[in-house]
């Protein structure tokens, strides 16, 4: 389990410290709904005799890391103990101080982290400890801390934001019916968890078709309406600018960028260039995107490779005629099919919820 040990024999804890990863691995799942654009962290502080003295998630960006709130509570029993952390511990100051500062300050003697950090910025956290003393141990558990912490482990090894395509569907696969009207295809169960789901993202995304068509709201709100205290930004993905002054994402209830080919250029298509656009949301500090259609928008950011994640709500529905939830992606043949692998199904109201992970795109 351990791949970077240097501080000699396996801690006669080990056992100890395994059991504090997996409480970790759970308290950094707490923070995974309105962390981002930061990583979802949990930390565990033993003592030196093997018991928890502190614990800690990071919840909210501009808010304590894990560490230091673990820290925090542990007090002066963390002298001479072990921090037990998901995410290899930050060594730059951002809007907090450096994580190994506090780690070093509190006397810890023991690093034991799950995953190393990609962020070239704040990277180097387990070498600076190392330097100072500190034994540490990298790789326990890193599989569960991968997966709470997915989507910003991807963005950031991918310098683009972790892309969810969220669309409802109809059991033949139409987003609309041939008179255009789409709104309640599924469920206000499902409706519901939309709203949730727009929450925990940095940027909502669709296409100028979808603004003219259903002319979308695109804020996260609750049961009563109100609005959420998180809400992403909105993105109109729109070439030539053709989004109505009068278009409800225009108004004031969340920020809005109409991305037309004046700010992130052309692709070879002439339309605007989605890589650019990913870049542009990544270098703004967008972590997550949630891309909601429609059909056209989403075949071309398939295409763009820009899509990590497809979450599907299944309405047991049929029409027979309208838009299917797709566009052309230019597959001629089944060994060029994209293929996702189930994460989940789920029943939500009436409907079904299906998520997947892109693994292969275009034969590779
Ligand atoms: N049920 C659902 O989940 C759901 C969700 C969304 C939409 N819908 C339905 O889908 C229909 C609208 O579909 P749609 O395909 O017209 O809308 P869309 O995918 O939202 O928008 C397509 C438009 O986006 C613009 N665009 C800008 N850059 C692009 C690029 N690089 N590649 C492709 N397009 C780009 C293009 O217009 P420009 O070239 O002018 O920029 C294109 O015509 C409506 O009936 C709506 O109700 C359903």
């Amino acid at each position: 389990v351990t791949t970077q040990t240097t501080g000699g024999e396996r801690q006669p804890s080990h056992a100890l410290e395994l059991a504090a990863m997996r409480r970790a691995v759970a308290l950094a799942a707490r923070g995974a709904a309105t962390v981002s654009p930061n990583p979802a962290v949990g930390c565990v502080v033993l003592d030196q005799h093997g018991e928890t003295v502190g614990e800690g998630w990071h919840e909210r960006a501009g808010g304590p890391h894990a560490e230091v709130v673990a820290l925090d509570r542990a007090g002066g029993r963390a002298r001479g103990g072990t921090a037990v952390v998901t995410l290899e511990p930050c060594a730059h100051t951002g809007r907090t101080g450096p994580c190994t500062d506090r780690l070093l300050a509190a006397g810890i003697a023991r690093l034991v982290y799950a995953v190393a950090d990609p962020d070239p910025v704040a990277s180097g956290g387990a070498m600076r400890l190392r330097e100072r003393g500190v034994t540490v141990d990298g790789g326990l558990l890193a599989d569960q801390a991968e997966a709470v912490n997915k989507p910003w482990l991807t963005a950031v090894r991918r310098k683009r934001p972790f892309t969810v395509w969220k669309y409802a569907a109809t059991l033949d696969g139409r987003v609309a019916a041939a008179d255009g009207t789409s709104r309640w295809i599924s469920g206000a169960d499902a409706r519901r968890e939309v709203h949730a789901m727009r929450s925990t993202c940095d940027t909502v995304v669709v296409g100028v078709g979808t603004v003219l068509a259903d002319d979308p709201h695109l804020t996260a709100r609750g049961e009563d309406g109100e609005l959420a205290g998180r809400q992403p930004t909105r993105v109109v993905v729109d070439t030539e600018g053709r989004t109505p002054p009068t278009a409800r994402v225009l108004d004031g209830a969340a920020p809005t960028w109409v991305a037309t080919a004046a700010d992130v250029g052309r692709g070879r298509d002439g339309r605007a260039d989605l890589t650019t656009l990913a870049d542009r949301l990544y270098a703004r500090g967008s972590r997550r995107v949630l891309l909601e259609g429609g059909p056209t928008l989403a075949a071309a950011y398939l295409r763009a490779g820009l899509i990590d994640r497809v979450v599907a709500y299944v309405a047991p529905t049929l029409l027979g005629a309208g838009p299917s939830a797709l566009g052309d992606l230019g597959v001629a043949t089944l060994d060029d099919a994209v293929r996702l692998e189930v994460r989940h199904v789920a029943r939500v109201g009436s409907d079904v919820r299906i998520d997947a992970d892109i693994v292969a795109q275009g034969g590779r």
